[in-house]
């Protein structure tokens, strides 16, 4: 009976869709190289006795040392080690250099910083057409409770829980947006997650504009009138206010030499950095609600959408002779 014809490419995207983790597995060739590669073929096999699988392509380098290894030890890689994935799929070469290496089970070399390892015994090979299938006993592992590192349709991706949650609900007039809207999200988690900090601002005798000015100055050495203006986003007057009112409070002094900057003062910078304290204490309260591996996941997406629809904004984190 001839095969059905199945498109390569169409292939390939079908078995993009299933997401996997993405692992380095490695080993040492007999001479005592470390060796090792990029896989997400990588699998659970069973549990009594524990076993692991992956697959190797006939055409890889490192196939010869994986012939003949008799253990290797597979890397789950963490949210943070996209660039170490990248490495170790290049073909050759010494993908090991400046790595820092621990030393497992028959001198097997081990990644730092990984969300799960394992050290296995080859126990079988197996044909897998193009791949060979190498099915191993699990000798040792550790864990931690790192987000994982995804791969999803030839991407990198994050993972986050799905939660039980009931849907968005609507708004009662037509034309209104619902619970899910972006604006109505950021705005609601903005307000959430600033009240308690607010409170100390005000207690302080501080606007939240005049945190927020001094927030940016522990971004700045100096500042202009000018700067402050782009930075916050208001206008001449309003700014000249804010500056004369925390100037007067004795939190930032002004320097005359040529343009007038104005900069913290010591107690600018005590009463600063004791709100930001409180600030950071709020994060880790309002994260912790998320754990670990959604929290990495929200901050990558905020991140990435405050970074796409900055280009028109003044960089806060440029170096001070470079800013807007
Ligand atoms: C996310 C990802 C997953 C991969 N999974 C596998 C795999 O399971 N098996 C495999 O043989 N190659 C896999 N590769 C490709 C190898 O990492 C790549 O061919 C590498 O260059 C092989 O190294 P070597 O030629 O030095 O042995 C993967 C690559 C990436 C980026």
């Amino acid at each position: 009976m001839s095969r059905p014809t199945i498109d390569a490419r169409d292939f390939r995207t079908a078995l993009g869709s299933f997401a996997t983790g993405v692992t380095v597995i490695t080993t040492r060739a007999a001479d005592g190289t470390p060796v090792g590669l990029t896989a997400n073929s990588f699998n659970s096999v069973s549990l009594e006795p524990p076993m692991v699988l992956w697959s190797l392509a006939r055409t890889a380098k490192s196939m010869p040392v994986f012939e003949q290894a008799q253990h290797f030890a597979v890397h789950v890689l963490a949210a943070d080690q996209a660039d170490l994935s990248v490495r170790f799929a290049r073909s050759g070469g010494d993908k090991f250099a400046h790595v820092a290496l621990e030393s497992g089970i028959a001198g097997l070399p081990l990644l730092p910083g990984c969300a799960a390892r394992f050290q296995c015994k080859t126990s079988f090979r197996h044909d897998g057409g193009d791949h060979l299938i190498f099915v191993g006993e699990v000798l040792e592992f550790d864990c931690n409770q790192r987000a994982p590192l995804i791969y999803h349709a030839g991407q990198y991706a994050l993972s986050a829980r799905r939660g039980e949650m009931d849907e968005p609900r609507s708004a009662r007039m037509a034309g209104s947006f619902g619970e899910d809207h972006l604006g109505y999200l950021l705005s609601r988690a903005s307000h959430h997650f600033y009240q308690p900090v607010r409170r100390q601002v005000h207690a302080l005798g501080l606007s939240d504009d005049a945190y927020s000015l001094l927030s940016l100055l522990t971004l700045r050495q100096t500042m202009s009138h000018q700067d402050a203006m782009a930075l916050l986003g208001q206008g001449a007057n309003a700014t000249a206010a804010l500056l004369a009112d925390i100037g007067d409070m004795g939190l930032v002094a002004r320097d005359e030499a040529g343009e007038p900057r104005y900069r913290l003062t010591d107690k600018g910078r005590d009463v600063t950095l004791h709100l930001m304290a409180a600030s950071k204490a709020r994060e880790s309260e309002v994260l912790s609600v998320l754990g670990e591996v959604d929290a990495f996941a929200l901050k990558t997406l905020l991140l990435r959408l405050v970074r796409e629809h900055s280009a028109d904004q003044p960089d806060l984190w440029a170096e001070p002779d470079t800013a807007e």
